[in-house]
């Protein structure tokens, strides 16, 4: 069967930077920070990106670019046997995940209404901090969001995603870079500056817990989209003779910049304003009416900011469907239409309740799953800190050790030869050793 190519050799990693550039980074690494104490979780998530995260993003894109299919067909293609069950636990992943995710999506894209309207304008930080507290509440209004987010993904899936990511990348993320680093040379001007930099920067070794060790390494996973199969499609469009650990280490790099640039946008506001810190969940979408309040022409730049969230939350969104509807279309002949379309609404009725789950339903509000986490925060937390460790396991141990050595040579063949070397050494003997034992340590078995 035909299948298209990137039509630049910068396609790959404008795509996959597309699909690690999201709601992860400007919305999840921040709060996760903020939960854990700062400093050290930082220090915790920059080793897992080097120890864990690089070889396993090397991996998938060797997996994607060798084969040129579909995670489930990758595998089998690479491997006659029942290896591709890899690719099925992606699949479930990239299911879950989106299902809430669609759910944050949407609270940016209420964000960017708001903005636009000029709903803060005449806001207090105590109001403003307050409106997201009610909003978290009300359930019916992150459902008309969330579908909404979810129509959007769904229609640019239907389309076909190769063209318009690409293009897309080359436009929308400068400017969302260029925009990030203007608003934190403006957070830098506030009062608690010194103070967050204390916070991010100055590790406090004490507040390392097991439970933070694995949010670190489940972060890790989830900001660089890996263990579910996402850079495997995406590498599978790529072109025989390009570089692998290259193009990791620049997807890794960039993706990990975003996320320390939006911590340092973030955390000066949160220490120079009021604002209610019960709701970490919501620092990204407190603090930032807060600066564009206070920056010049904050008017206008605050819903083009949002437009560039939705639009790095969109591209990720992307990628998870893509993951789900491949294999159907790949390999059980589904037309792309119908596959969208069916998955993309089982995937948006799996995030109703996550959409409800801190108001809407009673019931839902009520119950309390795996260790006082409610509905939303349960398949997070399930999907992030477990379903893709584990698939990263498996694809490390998959690379390093059972893939016929001269396909993996040749796919490297462009690489530095020591680079590939040490890259085999971490998939073999240290990255599934690791992953492996911060899990156990994480239910105390060890
Ligand atoms: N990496 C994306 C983000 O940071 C989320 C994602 C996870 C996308 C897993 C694909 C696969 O927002």
């Amino acid at each position: 069967m035909y299948r298209e190519n990137w039509k630049s050799k910068l396609g790959f990693i404008l795509a996959a930077s597309g699909s690690a550039v999201g709601l992860g980074n400007l919305w999840k690494f921040p709060y996760e920070s903020y939960s854990n104490g700062g400093s050290a979780f930082i220090l915790l998530y920059l080793i897992a990106v080097a120890v864990t995260g690089l070889p396993i993003m090397m991996a998938e894109i060797f997996i994607g670019k060798s084969t040129n299919r579909n995670p489930i067909g990758a595998f089998k293609a690479l491997h006659p046997s029942a290896w591709h069950f890899i690719g099925w636990l992606g699949i479930l992943s990239g299911f879950i995940i989106l299902s809430y995710y669609s759910v944050v999506g949407g609270w940016t894209l209420r964000y960017f209404f708001q903005t636009l309207t000029g709903a803060y304008l005449s806001m207090s930080d105590q109001g403003i901090s307050g409106d997201f507290v009610s909003f978290l509440r009300n359930g019916q209004s992150q459902l008309f969001f969330h579908s909404f987010f979810m129509l959007g993904t769904i229609a640019i899936v239907i389309f076909g995603v190769r063209k318009g990511i690409e293009l897309s990348g080359k436009i929308f993320m400068p400017i969302l870079v260029i925009l990030l680093l203007a608003m934190v040379f403006f957070s830098m001007q506030t009062p608690g500056f010194g103070k967050s930099m204390e916070f991010l920067f100055q590790p406090d070794f004490s507040k390392i817990t097991a439970q933070s060790i694995i949010d670190a390494m489940g972060q890790s996973f989830f900001s660089l989209s890996l263990g579910m199969g996402a850079i495997i499609t995406y590498g599978s469009y790529m072109q025989k003779n390009e570089p692998v650990i290259k193009d990791a280490i620049t997807i890794v790099f960039f993706d990990t910049s975003i996320a320390i640039l939006a911590c340092l946008m973030i955390f000066p506001i949160l220490f120079s304003y009021k604002i209610q810190p019960a709701e970490s969940i919501g620092i990204l979408f407190t603090t930032l009416p807060m600066i564009f309040l206070k920056m010049p022409a904050g008017i206008v730049i605050g819903p083009i900011f949002f437009l560039l969230v939705i639009f790095a939350a969109i591209t990720s969104a992307v990628s998870l469907l893509e993951v789900v509807v491949a294999y159907f279309i790949d390999e059980k002949k589904w037309p792309r239409k119908k596959a969208t379309l069916f998955l993309g609404i089982a995937i948006w009725m799996l995030g109703i309740p996550s959409a409800l789950s801190n108001g809407g339903w009673n019931w839902l509000t009520k119950i309390q799953f795996i260790g006082n986490r409610n509905f939303f925060d349960t398949l997070d937390y399930i999907a992030t800190n477990w379903m893709l460790p584990v698939g990263g396991i498996f694809i490390a141990i998959f690379t390093g050790w059972i893939v016929s050595v001269e396909i993996r040579d040749d796919s490297f063949a462009r690489d530095h030869k020591m680079a590939y070397q040490f890259m085999i050494f971490l998939l073999k003997y240290i990255t599934p050793g690791l992953v492996l034992l911060i899990l156990l340590h994480g239910t105390g078995v060890i």
